[in-house]
């Protein structure tokens, strides 16, 4: 269309020049793994992920604009490599948009692959503020006999509250294995007592919850991982597994109230979303504030602390008395 419909009756030079290599990553891209599927060298049906388009736009940009113009005769342009890698992310926004529109809610959250990397880029990423958040209450919490963490991640929260309870029984529930073991690694090396923890991997939306056996609860960074539908099953269940009396631990981002806190947390909260819908397939698309579940659930808010400008906070919420099965 271009060069016998367009070019010969358009004299602008983006038509003559970039618009093909616009077109190359859209284009071509799509037949070519279509290829790759048929001869077996990709095992999905999935649209082109972000590392695919990324190779062969190197890819490309090298063997048009960098050898070949050395062995045949045309001629290398750095703006040609700028428009394929602008049809690139043009198209990588399109495929990615409407394949999340076509495929089902997902149900559980993938951090297998993120383990590895989760302590070094909440380092960077946050310094010492997550922790500073988790362990917030540790000193104003009655001492629990059984506690129940679920969502624990690597450990960092678990170290810390081992060496504070040490006579404490925890039970530690993530649906990831490798993030389990990283909290079993990280429990040793503070020198914890293991045989006090028992590790589960489980996703908490199958796990079959004790009923009324919990004095403490811990969700931190947790409740977030959840879509609002989720959170309506998980949140009957999580507070029926606790006592009366029992205080709940709730360590999470939330969307400040107003003003250019609330822009500002809005943004992180996008950002934060996006990443990882992408790298653990996460079921959540959006922040849902877990507090009016919680008030349904016979729990009441004793103690709030805000941080980094309201976008963090720590709950200590407590299980009113004759309230549950507790
Ligand atoms: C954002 S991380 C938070 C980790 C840790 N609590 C912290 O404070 O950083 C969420 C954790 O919840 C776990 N998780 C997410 N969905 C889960 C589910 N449905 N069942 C059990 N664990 C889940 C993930 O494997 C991950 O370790």
């Amino acid at each position: 269309m271009n060069r016998w419909v367009v070019k010969p009756h358009c004299a602008l030079i983006f038509f003559h020049s970039w618009f093909n290599d616009l077109l190359l990553i859209p284009c071509a891209l799509p037949p070519l793994l279509l290829t790759h599927r048929w001869l077996g060298l990709r095992g999905h049906d999935g649209p082109p992920t972000g590392g695919e388009i990324a190779a062969h736009w190197l890819g490309w940009s090298i063997l048009f604009e960098g050898i070949g113009p050395r062995i045949m005769r045309t001629t290398g342009d750095p703006w040609d490599v700028a428009a394929y890698a602008a049809g690139a992310l043009a198209a990588w926004a399109w495929w990615t948009n409407s394949h999340r529109k076509i495929v089902p809610n997902r149900e559980v959250a993938n951090f297998d692959w993120l383990a590895a990397h989760y302590r070094w880029m909440e380092w960077v990423l946050a310094g010492n503020k997550l922790q500073r958040c988790r362990t917030a209450f540790l000193a104003s919490i009655p001492r629990p006999r059984q506690v129940l963490l679920l969502g624990e991640g690597n450990g960092r929260f678990l170290a810390a509250f081992c060496r504070q309870f040490p006579e404490a029984r925890v039970t530690c529930v993530d649906a990831s294995p490798r993030m389990l073991h990283q909290a079993q690694s990280r429990l040793q090396r503070a020198g914890g007592t293991a045989g006090k923890v028992e590790f589960v991997t489980a996703d908490v939306g199958t796990w079959d919850f004790p009923v009324a056996e919990f004095d403490l609860i811990v969700t931190h960074f947790f409740l977030d991982c959840f879509r609002p539908d989720q959170l309506d099953e998980l949140m009957p269940k999580i507070a029926s597994s606790s006592k009366t009396g029992a205080h709940w631990l709730v360590a999470d981002f939330c969307r400040a109230p107003r003003g250019w806190r609330r822009w500002r947390s809005g943004v992180i909260l996008s950002l934060m979303y996006w990443f990882f819908e992408w790298f653990s397939r996460l079921p959540a698309r959006e922040l849902t504030e877990p507090d009016s579940r919680m008030q349904a659930e016979g729990f009441h808010l004793q103690q709030r602390q805000s941080a980094d400008w309201e976008l963090l906070h720590t709950d200590l919420w407590v299980k009113s008395e004759g309230v549950g099965k507790g």
